[in-house]
């Protein structure tokens, strides 16, 4: 069984991202510059944009927070978005979810130029994603792809079994995976809350990547022999033994399925530390207008 090492790759990325930045910054190109913007005081929130600013930094790239109250009108935000879309300084930018439920996150994601939607959760983006076309992909899609590509597995022919349909990482994770491509050409099957047969798929996959958001869910008896498990889960669970009072636990039940796979993400330290390091991707290539020219 090979534990798959999300931060050590995640850790190696960041090197090459921020040896190209040097690079780019030596032929007297512009620094790629990140904006994100941040309403109220949500703590996870303010957590992960803490990370993405202090990342931006330690790649090279510039990179800006607007921070708003609660209370911002959505036109207000709509005009933030508005000002970032024209800024020829910022090459892409993210709006922070969830929002206040004031606002709707649906109007603020299609107001962002598709050019600069770093994030991949524009309908333009996503569309273009699932018929192979460049575009953003979104962070966790990205990241576990990444994953699978550095570690050399073979994906071609093979039974993915995603579980799980959120937009953000089950639908994108199933297209990519069907692609004509590498990773990719799996035969894929989706399952959900509503799926029938859910062990059955699961016992005939080679692959399983796991995003259901439901703790210790993939059981030892769900799965084959020599199968790949990709788990996106990332629950707080009360857990004595650490300082916070909780534990972060995916939707493997990894010490009962660990044994009887080829390969495995562990929570934490596998899909993880690859979701900032695939915007700082996104980032880059935005910088390099790469994707719609
Ligand atoms: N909230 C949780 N994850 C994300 C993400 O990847 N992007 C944005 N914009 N908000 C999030």
């Amino acid at each position: 069984m090979v534990l798959i090492d999300g931060k050590a790759v995640a850790a190696q990325i960041k090197k090459e991202i921020a040896e190209e930045v040097v690079l780019i910054k030596e032929a007297g190109g512009k620094t790629p510059h990140l904006a994100a913007v941040l309403v109220g005081h949500d703590g996870g929130s303010e957590t992960y944009v803490a990370a993405k600013v202090r990342t931006c930094e330690e790649v090279g790239f510039k990179s800006s927070l607007i921070h708003y109250e609660d209370d911002v009108k959505e036109e207000e935000l709509l005009a933030c978005v508005e000002r970032l879309n024209n800024d020829t300084d910022v090459d892409g930018f993210i709006v922070q979810l969830p929002l206040p439920k004031h606002i709707s996150e649906q109007k603020i994601i299609e107001a962002i130029d598709y050019r600069k939607d770093v994030d991949g959760f524009h309908p333009v983006n996503v569309g273009r994603m699932s018929i192979g076309l460049p575009c953003f992909v979104s962070a966790t899609p990205a990241g576990i792809l990444e994953l699978i590509k550095r570690y050399g597995i073979e994906t071609k022919g093979k039974h993915c079994v995603v579980l799980g349909r959120s937009n953000i990482v089950g639908k994108p994770m199933a297209a990519l995976m069907m692609q004509k491509a590498c990773p990719g050409d799996c035969t894929v099957t989706v399952c959900h809350s509503r799926s029938q047969n859910l062990k059955e798929m699961c016992l005939s996959a080679d692959i399983i990547i796991a995003a259901l958001g439901v703790p210790e869910f993939l059981k030892a008896d769900m799965v084959k022999e020599g199968v790949v498990v990709i788990d996106v889960g990332t629950t707080r669970v009360p857990g004595a033994s650490t300082k916070s009072g909780f534990k972060l636990t995916g939707d493997v039940k990894f010490d009962e399925v660990s044994p009887k796979c080829s390969y495995i993400t562990p929570v934490p330290g596998g899909v993880g530390p690859m979701t900032i390091i695939s915007l700082m991707r996104n980032t880059l290539l935005a910088g390099k207008k790469a994707i719609c020219k």
